[in-house]
């Protein structure tokens, strides 16, 4: 069963580590005076703390987070009580090499780091268990304590002998024979036909590294491995109490694993979100994470959790740049847009040692709360309190873009084109980018079983390579019942297992479409094609399809530039009740600009304000509250309809309002 998190207020805190601070009492003692200062209210306790919660094999130390927890809630803060499985005692690793991991060479890493572990190691998942079911049964129950962190960032695989093992059960499983599987996997091609399944081994570059239907079944398999794992901690602390939910953090852009399925196994969805403000171009990296927002909520349509952020610079990026003043506000108001019911970062404070000793956090190692960063921190906390009507709202969309993992994969793994550099990420980014900010709130969805498209008016399929799940019949319905769908190149070219469809293309939908795919064409970055409508001429490529649309009318053409000059490039086909475009090249950004907020017009898609508001400038609603977020790197006047309340500043703003560089308003009418 699921578990929501039912607090009364948005969480504001972050990672904090008192296992570094152990010979530190006073440190202790003053962080918890500066994070109620700072309206901390939650704070994510002992992820990376095995070793000092196991100092030996089988001897538990709980008396020091005993303080910290009754401590911290002495105070009023909140637990987020982390499973220490993301990184592993020096003992263990000596006395059971088994728990680590095995790279793609098939040799085995050593101790050090983090994230380290192998998913099927029978003595590392006794150990997690014993470690979990320990901690929950003597935090389960504290009143401080409202959530179970389950590891941290997971990640990766293993490909030592047991997890061998597990993925040729995990074959066996799913094609039922061998058959079956060299006919899916088209093992005739290079003789690489099984005939035992102790064949099979796991992808690897010293071995089996050019069959793409395997490598998407090894990518099925490791989220399979990681489910796996998360439900064997996830039974082990909710045993002693049940109701407690469960999250753990996910990542940005993340692709090892199956994000949407992996969701079904947690109660609450968070992430971790670390933008590179100030890189360049502040809107494109706000879209990039506000995209994953969406996304984030979109994995269990309900709101999640802002795990990670960074309150002032990372440590990891090529340049580690601080925020400028007010962007810490800024960046925070954005993900509460989209639907998190938090606001939290990675760190608390800085440590004196250690990778991380320069990540940016709320106390830095002057130990004050007197700097710029604490006191913007502290700015968002006062204004998460001003927010709490909207805590738990949902966000509802008009608007649905299919993003899906495995036809990621499958990308990523065909050998074609621009191998390599598919571009799907970025291509949904693309389309998705057109309609954030024009102000429209956009759900995901992926290609499962479970993916209703009814509720939506538009539905954007960019890339839909591969077709699973039925997805197909669901486009056709969505269309016939009046939906608009807009598709792409590259549709419908594959099946679920990897093999390519016989007969036309964009398969099983070309009548809805009204086109056929007859070649693709690849581009070099000094190649020239364009698409000339009646807007005017623009550059697209590198991928470009010839298509035949005897049905369809054409909207735009190929320029002179190749041998398909003058053939259609985008096209519109009625179809049922509904229509459907189809893109056949890659357009760029002002052109997918222009035809989005011409197709928003004609359907008269629900935006957060009416109008066009200034370049950079972007709003977003969320239960009827807008968000106004300025990420153009200058002041901006903006026109308003009637009067509204700014609610972080209590301010009255009618007609026009202005916003700072940086600058963030939250109005309601
Ligand atoms: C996250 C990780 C944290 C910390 C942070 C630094 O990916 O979960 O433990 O390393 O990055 O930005
Ligand atoms: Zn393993």
């Amino acid at each position: 069963m699921s578990q929501a998190l039912k607090t009364s207020f948005f969480l504001h805190g972050g990672d904090y580590n008192p296992d570094q601070w152990l010979e530190y009492p006073e440190i202790l003692e003053k962080d918890v005076e500066l994070m109620r200062r700072a309206h901390v209210n939650c704070v994510s306790v002992g992820i990376f703390a095995w070793a000092a919660l196991e100092p030996e094999e089988g001897k538990y130390d709980f008396a020091w987070l005993d303080r910290v927890i009754d401590r911290l809630w002495k105070a009023g803060i909140h637990v987020d009580l982390a499973t220490p499985s993301g990184a592993r005692p020096a003992w263990m690793a000596q006395k059971y090499p088994e728990v680590l991991r095995v790279r793609e060479d098939f040799t085995r890493n050593h101790f050090g780091t983090r994230h380290n572990h192998c998913p099927s190691s029978p003595v590392y998942r006794e150990k997690v268990r014993a470690i979990d079911s320990a901690l929950a049964e003597r935090y389960g129950h504290h009143p401080a304590v409202l959530l179970w962190h389950i590891s941290n960032e997971f990640g990766g695989d293993c490909r030592c002998e047991l997890c061998a093992k597990r993925f040729r059960e995990f074959l066996r499983e799913k094609y039922g024979s061998l058959a079956e599987l060299n006919r899916s996997w088209w093992t005739a091609f290079w003789s690489m036909r099984y005939t035992d399944w102790e064949q099979i081994e796991p992808p690897s570059t010293r071995g089996q590294s050019a069959s793409p239907a395997m490598w998407v079944d090894w990518r099925r398999f490791s989220t399979k491995q990681c489910r796996d794992f998360i439900r064997m901690e996830k039974e082990a602390v909710q045993k002693w109490n049940p109701e407690l939910p469960v999250t753990t953090n996910l990542m940005h852009r993340f692709g090892d694993y199956d994000y949407f399925s992996l969701a079904e196994e947690i109660d609450v969805v968070s992430w971790d979100s670390y933008p590179a403000w100030g890189s360049g171009d502040d809107l494109q990296v706000a879209c990039d994470h506000a995209m994953e927002h969406d996304l984030m909520r979109s994995l269990k349509r309900q709101p999640f959790l802002l795990m990670e952020s960074t309150p002032s610079m990372v440590n990891w990026h090529t340049v580690n740049k601080p925020k400028r003043p007010g962007m810490h506000l800024l960046s925070s108001m954005l993900p509460v847009a989209l639907g998190s019911d938090s606001v939290m970062y990675f760190q608390w404070r800085k440590g004196r040692g250690g990778a991380e000793m320069f990540h940016g956090a709320v106390v830095g190692h002057d130990g004050t709360g007197e700097t710029r960063t604490f006191r913007e921190v502290t700015q968002v906390g006062e204004a998460l309190e001003k927010l709490t009507q909207l805590l738990h709202s949902e966000r509802r969309a008009e608007v649905c873009v299919l993003y899906d993992w495995q036809n990621r994969w499958a990308l990523d793994y065909a050998q074609m084109g621009r191998r390599g550099d598919q571009k799907y990420l970025e291509t949904v980014n693309a389309h998705y980018r057109a309609l954030w900010t024009q102000g429209i709130a956009v759900d995901f969805c992926d290609m499962r079983e479970v993916t209703d498209l009814s509720s939506y008016r538009l539905v954007v399929a960019p890339m839909l390579f591969m077709l699973r799940g039925g997805i197909e019949e669901k486009l056709r319905a969505f269309a016939e019942g009046g939906g608009c769908l807009v598709a792409t190149y590259l549709t419908g070219v594959i099946g679920e297992n990897g093999l390519a469809w016989l007969g036309e293309t964009p398969h099983a939908l070309t009548d809805v479409l009204g086109v056929r795919v007859l070649e693709m064409d690849t581009l070099y970055d000094q190649d020239a094609c364009s698409l000339v409508t009646r807007d005017g001429e623009e550059r697209v490529g590198p991928v470009c399809e010839v298509i035949d649309a005897p049905d369809a009318d054409v909207i735009g053409t190929y320029g002179p530039e190749q041998f398909y000059a003058g053939t259609p490039c985008l096209t519109r086909h009625a179809f049922g009740h509904g229509k459907a475009f189809y893109m056949a090249a890659r357009m760029g950004q002002e052109g997918l600009d222009r035809f989005y907020r011409k197709l928003a017009e004609e359907l008269r898609l629900k935006k957060a304000l009416p109008g066009r508001l200034p370049e950079g400038v972007v709003a977003q609603e969320r239960a009827g509250w807008v968000f106004l977020m300025n990420f153009s790197g200058a002041e901006q006047r903006c026109r308003l309809d009637g009067r509204w309340t700014d609610a972080l500043s209590g301010e009255t703003v009618s007609a026009e309002a202005l916003l700072p560089v940086n600058g963030v308003m939250v109005l309601r009418k």
